[in-house]
């Protein structure tokens, strides 16, 4: 066999291990696009997802075995929608209706650095699962599907209410949209709004209907005639958190695209339409942490259209780090929602690394936040004394990491971080005890 025909053989060999490798991707690419979930819910054409399909991505990402079928570490479960937005053991607010930022479940499953207990990599879940659990607390973080105010005036007809609050009633009534919101209304409990959007159990409507046997003030309402049942409670209940909505043309502007990307020293946002209907302007909101955000800029929308429209807006000046962004979408009639958030971290020409708290006591967490040089995202940590021994090495990513110390006596350390390129950075640690 002489050389020729063996390159041949060869060819043909890495030919169809080529054939192989695009076989393998298309199936991964495959499988990729059939784990994206169902949003169950549709409101005129515009899909949103209930607590059923929230509960089916946490059943796939194995939080079960720790969280629900009656297993409740940390003290928190997600058998139902109660146990759900109930506070675990950190004692935060789980969910805060319209707002996923300030969400304490999402800042656990976005593996936020502030958490009260250790957070574990159990916790991180992938983009898409996240993006659709985000959207959702931004849109009222609903149980049943998001009800618009006929499905709710519905309830209070099939709930014969009307026999007492109707036109000839001079007490609050339902009647239209202005009504049941109770603007102009003194109601008869003087603090207390009839209607507090988004905020279903700061609402006088929700008091006197959810059956606790407490009212802030006067009595009950459910079971005067004909008791409401707890699926109705819970429909006032979501309608209320997800922005008492009036009509389709109050549904939430629902984004199909919405990136970030690092073009040298500037960051492009660019985002997509599909349906708009009374939209007025985007607020481009800006945070260094994803918690607290901050007006940036502001981008008119081109109104109403049912076509695709693309927006884009270049941040000129972002920090070093990590760069969370969000458009508060703001509507003609002033009620607005979130997007989603999304994070773009910059980084610097030379690498940097931050140690707190400094000095530290040798049973505490160290935060180490490491921004490396473009182009480089992990790296080693060691963790050595005096005599240049090393007594702790693990491997860190970019951002903040924590890493908890072996028990060290008082003294000076060091801390050193060596890239996969041979740079490194030192910083000296002072133990106290
Ligand atoms: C191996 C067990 C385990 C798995 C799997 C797990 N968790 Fe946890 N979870 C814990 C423990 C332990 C804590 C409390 C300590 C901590 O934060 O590490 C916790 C804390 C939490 C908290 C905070 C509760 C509080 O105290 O306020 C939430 C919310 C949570 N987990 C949600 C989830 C979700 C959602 C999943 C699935 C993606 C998940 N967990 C997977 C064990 C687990
Ligand atoms: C038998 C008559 C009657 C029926 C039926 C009735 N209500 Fe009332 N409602 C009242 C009276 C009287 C008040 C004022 C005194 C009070 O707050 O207890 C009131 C007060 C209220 C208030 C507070 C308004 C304010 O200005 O303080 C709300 C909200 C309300 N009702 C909702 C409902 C809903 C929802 C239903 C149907 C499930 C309902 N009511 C059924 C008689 C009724």
């Amino acid at each position: 066999m002489d050389m020729r025909s063996n390159d041949t053989i060869f060819e043909v060999g890495s030919n169809a291990r080529h054939f192989v490798k695009k076989l393998i991707y298309i199936i991964l690419l495959i499988l990729s696009y059939s784990v994206s979930y169902a949003q169950s819910c549709e409101v005129e054409g515009t899909y949103f997802s209930t607590f059923e399909d929230i509960k089916t991505i946490l059943d796939a990402s194995d939080c079960a075995s720790c969280h629900a079928n009656g297993n409740t570490e940390a003290d928190w479960s997600y058998d139902d929608y109660t146990s759900f937005i109930k506070s675990g053991s950190c004692g935060q607010p789980m969910i805060i209706h319209g707002n996923a930022a300030q969400s304490y479940v999402y800042e656990v499953l976005s593996a936020k650095d502030d958490l009260c207990l250790e957070s574990s990599s159990v916790h991180k879940l992938s983009a898409e699962k996240l993006d659709q659990i985000e959207s959702w607390i931004n849109h009222g973080a609903p149980e049943y599907c998001l009800p618009l105010y006929p499905e709710i005036k519905s309830i209070f007809d099939a709930n014969n209410c009307q026999s007492c609050h109707n036109q000839s009633s001079d007490m609050w009534g339902y009647d239209t949209y202005a009504d049941i919101l109770g603007l102009d209304l003194s109601n008869s409990c003087s603090d207390g709004a009839i209607i507090k959007i988004g905020d279903a159990f700061l609402s006088l409507l929700y008091d006197k209907i959810n059956n606790d046997n407490q009212v802030l003030c006067g009595a009950p309402m459910n079971g005067v005639s004909a008791p409401l049942t707890q699926e109705e409670i819970s429909k006032v209940r979501d309608w209320i958190n997800g922005g008492a909505l009036e009509s389709k043309s109050t549904l939430p502007v629902v984004l199909s695209k919405f990136n970030t990307q690092d073009i040298g020293e500037s960051i492009l946002l660019e985002w997509t339409t599909e349906i708009e209907i009374a939209t007025d302007r985007f607020v481009i909101e800006h945070s260094e942490t994803g918690r607290d955000f901050e007006p940036l800029a502001e981008v008119s929308s081109i109104g109403s259209s049912d076509f695709i429209t693309n927006y884009n807006y270049t941040d000129d000046d972002p920090s070093y780090g990590e760069n969370y962004y969000r458009l508060k979408m703001v509507d003609l009639d002033g009620s607005f929602t979130y997007s989603n958030i999304r994070l773009t971290r910059l980084q610097k020409d030379a690498a940097e690394m931050i140690i707190s708290p400094n000095p530290a006591v040798s049973s505490d967490r160290l935060k180490v936040t490491w921004y490396p040089k473009r182009g480089q995202d992990q790296a080693y940590l060691n963790i050595v004394d005096p005599n240049g021994r090393s007594l702790h090495r693990k491997i860190i990513f970019e951002g903040t990491n924590y890493v908890r110390l072996p028990a060290l006596i008082e003294g000076i350390y060091y801390v050193i971080i060596e890239d996969y390129f041979g740079g490194f950075l030192l910083e000296r640690v002072v133990i106290i005890n």
